[in-house]
Order: C-alpha cells, then sequence, then structure tokens
C-alpha cells in the first residue's frame, strides 16, 4: 500500500493523542507527537538558562536544540541532550509555560520544518517497500504543517469532557476539587495557543469527529473509518 500522512488536531482533552497512536498501531504506521516538540523547546530552553520573556534568545535556542523524536506508537520516546525527557515534559511546569514557547513564531517555523523533515522520512522509510507513512498530531498540522496530508482529523469534545479527561489524567480524579484545578491550566493554555492556531473549528476539508460523548475505543473506530475511507 502506498503511504499515508494522517493529519490530526485538537485542543488539550480532546483525546488525540490516545486516537492518535491507536491510529498507528493499528494502522503500521510512524507517530509524531508535535506537541511534544515544543513542550521539549520548552525544556530546553530553561536548561539551557534563557529568559522565556527574550523572544530572540528562545528563537536561537531553538534553532540549536539537539531533539530526537521516537516515532513507535507504543512507546514514543523524547530525547533531548541525550536526556530522556519523556514523563518530564508532560508535567505542570512544562505544562504551564509550553504556549509562551509555542506561541513564538519564529521557533514555530522551525519546529514546523523539523516535522515536515521527519513526516517526509517516514513517507519513504527504508525497509517498506512503497514506504510508510505517519500518524501526526497537533494544533497546526492540518492546515500548517501538512494541508496536503492524504487523511485530515479535528477531533474536538465539548469543554465539559475535555475538562474531566484532564483532570481524571492529571489528578486521577474529576471530583469538583480536581476539575477547578484543570479548568486554569487547560482553559487558559488553549485560549493561549489558538491565538497562533486554529485548532477549535475545522478548515475546508478537514474531517470533524466529536468525541465528547464516544470512549476511546469507539473514537479510534470512528477514525479508522475516516482512513479507511481514503485508503
Ligand atoms: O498536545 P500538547 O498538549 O502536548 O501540546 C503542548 C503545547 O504545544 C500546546 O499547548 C501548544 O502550546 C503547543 N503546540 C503547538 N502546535 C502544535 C502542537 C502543540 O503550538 N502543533
Amino acid at each position: 500500500t502506498a503511504p499515508v500522512t494522517v493529519a490530526i488536531d485538537g485542543p488539550s482533552g480532546s483525546g488525540k493523542s490516545t486516537v492518535s497512536r491507536g491510529l498507528a498501531s493499528a494502522l503500521g504506521l510512524a507517530y509524531l507527537d508535535t506537541g511534544a516538540m515544543y513542550r521539549a523547546a520548552t525544556w530546553w530552553c530553561r536548561r539551557q538558562g534563557v529568559d522565556l520573556d527574550s523572544a530572540d534568545a528562545v528563537t536561537a535556542a531553538v534553532a540549536v536544540m539537539p531533539l530526537e523524536m521516537g516515532i513507535d506508537p507504543a512507546a514514543p520516546a523524547v530525547v533531548c541532550d541525550g536526556v530522556d525527557i519523556t514523563a518530564e515534559i508532560r508535567g505542570s511546569d512544562i505544562s504551564s509555560i509550553v504556549s509562551v514557547v509555542a506561541t513564538n513564531l519564529d521557533v514555530r517555523a522551525e519546529l514546523r520544518e523539523r516535522q515536515r523533515a521527519i513526516i517526509a522520512a517516514e513517507r519513504r522509510a527504508a525497509g517498506f517497500s512503497e514506504g510508510r507513512g505517519i500518524v501526526a498530531e497537533g494544533r497546526d498540522i492540518t492546515t500548517v504543517v501538512a494541508p496536503d496530508a492524504d487523511v485530515r482529523i479535528l477531533l474536538t469534545a465539548d469543554e465539559e469532557a475535555r475538562l474531566a479527561r484532564r483532570a481524571r489524567e492529571l489528578h486521577g480524579s474529576d471530583d469538583p476539587d480536581s476539575l477547578a484545578a484543570t479548568h486554569a491550566e487547560v482553559v487558559g493554555r488553549d485560549a493561549r495557543d489558538s491565538t497562533v492556531s486554529t485548532f477549535l473549528t475545522a478548515a475546508d476539508g478537514v474531517v470533524t469527529i466529536d468525541s465528547s460523548r464516544m470512549d476511546a475505543a469507539r473514537t479510534l473506530e470512528v477514525a479508522l473509518g475516516v482512513v479507511e475511507q481514503v485508503r
């Protein structure tokens, strides 16, 4: 089969990562978590002692960031400067400041080129007769990084569903205290992120999947159906 690029965007808590990894596993494709690249850039700037308020210093640091992105959907490791930061970059100290780095347009240009290179390499991956293909997830994959992707999906969910999912993920519960703590992180971050990317509404030709009232297994099933239609 010919290589396929699947682009998936959506806000935090939409179920993007679960669906993207599930799709890549089911279809034998590589997986790219572009959010992890922005998280890694944030980690790298902090490690280098860069003042996040200085856009030029952030840009210069990210330009030379030694980042290796794992593309195995079963265990996508993120290694920066030889350090495995896969778990660390999910923490709230990175989540709370990542938007500062991700709204720097020069940083976006740099990471966009790296993302395109990874996607292109997977489409012609060695060991696959016609190349392989990749599922890439983020906020601007369907619109900016890979607007020519074979399959483009916007995964949405209403705010209540997204907050409940994130609260369970971050705090192990969706009781009122956990929901309140999650609200500040998720809603604030999406608001900041949406100043540079339009991931809250689908661009032309992008298929919207609303996961508000579907569990992860059902959402994956629906996404697989969308991919099968074009494959
Ligand atoms: O998807 P995740 O929550 O890990 O993304 C972390 C952050 O990376 C987002 O809040 C956003 O600031 C940034 N991001 C982005 N563009 C992407 C993916 C992520 O700006 N394509």
